[in-house]
């Protein structure tokens, strides 16, 4: 088969432009193993990306595969309306048991989405259940990410993406966003950046149901890490005021930022605290919405008042899924994963230390295993930073800009030499393209 032109003839590939691409050289991978992918050529690549953020734990991992493969054999699918399965109540324990406070009750959605969707109709439908319906809003931050559907969207909307269908959808409240590599405020932090949060939450909280971010660093907008503190003072002032606090942990959950949840980071638990991306270890498409009791059992009817929630997804709590994310979790304790990824981090935080002198690189900055900086408009921003993720490709590594942000994301697991020759990589293109 002519893969390439097979693939030019039908498939329709996300978050790229048509023309740009099929002028592309773009690799057809077949198989991966660990932090490489390997195309049809016989090329390698680093996963510099860990797979859009969701292999923390490198590829083909053996527990993980024979998982999936044992389940398969014993139950591929099961419905959980009304019904259960035995993987998806062991995995339901494993996650209550790890999440941060009391987060026992887990809903499951089919991708970052849809769980997104489902903490959002959950938090609405609590006011609405608890007879305050008037709290039915939600406040995001400028340049949130949290999905692609109409109500995703809504949270996070930018022009550059959505201006065709500005017309449709429905937008949220957004507060300004902290944005340390473009602070108005000082070098000095004491988060000043939480004020306008604060004003806007003091205003519109008798009417809101929510609050929702993504903690620690918002990733799409291009992998903005900021204080934990700015979470943890939300945390205080939600719960002051009465309003849901919504913690989008898809990208940053299991591991990324050197804690298990960001919430750990920031000392706090969530009132929903949504998980995609890695919770199975990239292995299958799940997500989990992860609540208290006091949520879920506003949702038991009483006095023949039904508040029952209904919303579901055919592949709620697929027993395959449900079994990769079981083996995740397994390897993240028999091998102590967080540990693991003390090394990968420690490289990532001196190297990326070391780009910020590199005259053009506006700021630079590293967390756990994210780590990300911006090119200056001077030095060429986005189009520099375009020349350099497709020079790192020809040379083996896979890292996508976002406008002028450039980033390494690896999977956690990634040894010292593998992440130094991708750091050698990242480096040489870098400063090829800026010279
Ligand atoms: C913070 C955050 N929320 C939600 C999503 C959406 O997840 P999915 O692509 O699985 O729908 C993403 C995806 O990148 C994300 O980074």
């Amino acid at each position: 088969m002519n893969y390439r032109e097979t693939d030019l003839q039908h498939l329709w590939h996300p978050y790229t432009g048509i023309d740009e691409f099929e002028l592309t050289d773009f690799p057809i991978i077949q198989s991966a193993t660990g932090v490489r992918l390997l195309d049809i050529t016989g090329k390698k690549y680093f996963d510099g990306i860990s797979s859009w953020w969701c292999v923390n734990l490198g590829h083909s991992h053996p527990h993980i595969v024979n998982s999936i493969a044992q389940q398969a054999v014993r139950l591929q699918h099961c419905i959980t309306g009304g019904m259960s399965h035995t993987v998806v109540i062991k995995l339901s324990e494993m996650l209550s048991e790890i999440a941060p406070g009391k987060l026992n009750r887990i809903y499951y959605a089919s991708d970052g989405a849809s769980g997104v969707e489902a903490a959002l109709r959950i938090a609405i439908q609590y006011w609405w259940n608890i007879g305050q319906p008037e709290k039915k809003n939600v406040i995001s931050l400028s340049g949130a990410y949290h999905g692609d559907t109409l109500g995703t969207v809504g949270l996070g909307f930018l022009q550059r993406f959505h201006k065709p269908i500005e017309h449709v959808v429905n937008r949220s409240v957004q507060a300004p966003a902290p944005h340390c590599f473009h602070c108005q405020f000082s070098d000095n932090c004491s988060l000043q950046c939480f004020n306008a949060m604060e004003d806007i939450l003091r205003e519109k909280a008798g009417t809101t149901a929510a609050v929702i971010i993504e903690p620690v660093c918002q990733g799409a907008a291009g992998i903005r890490i900021y204080p934990p503190g700015y979470v943890t003072r939300l945390r205080e002032l939600c719960t002051e005021l009465d309003v849901l606090l919504i913690l989008d942990e898809i990208a940053v959950g299991f591991g990324r930022t050197g804690a298990m949840f960001a919430s750990d980071l920031a000392e706090i638990q969530a009132d929903l605290m949504i998980v995609g991306k890695s919770l199975t270890g990239g292995y299958l498409p799940m997500s989990a919405v992860l609540t208290t009791s006091e949520v879920f059992d506003s949702f038991r009817s009483v006095n023949s008042r039904d508040r029952t929630f209904y919303h579901g997804h055919t592949f709620s709590g697929n027993p395959l899924a449900a079994a990769a994310a079981v083996a995740a979790l397994e390897v993240f304790d028999n091998e102590d994963v967080l540990e693991q990824s003390r090394l990968p981090a420690a490289l990532l935080k001196s190297a990326f230390s070391e780009f910020g002198a590199i005259p053009g690189v506006h700021r630079s900055t590293a967390l756990g295993c994210m780590s990300s900086l911006e090119i200056s408009a001077e030095a060429g921003g986005r189009d520099a930073a375009a020349r350099t993720a497709a020079m790192a490709l020809d040379l083996g590594l896979i890292i996508r800009p976002l406008g002028p942000v450039i980033y390494l994301w690896p999977p956690l697991v990634t040894g010292k030499s593998d992440m130094e020759e991708m750091l050698g990589i990242f480096s040489d293109c870098l400063k090829t393209c800026l010279d």
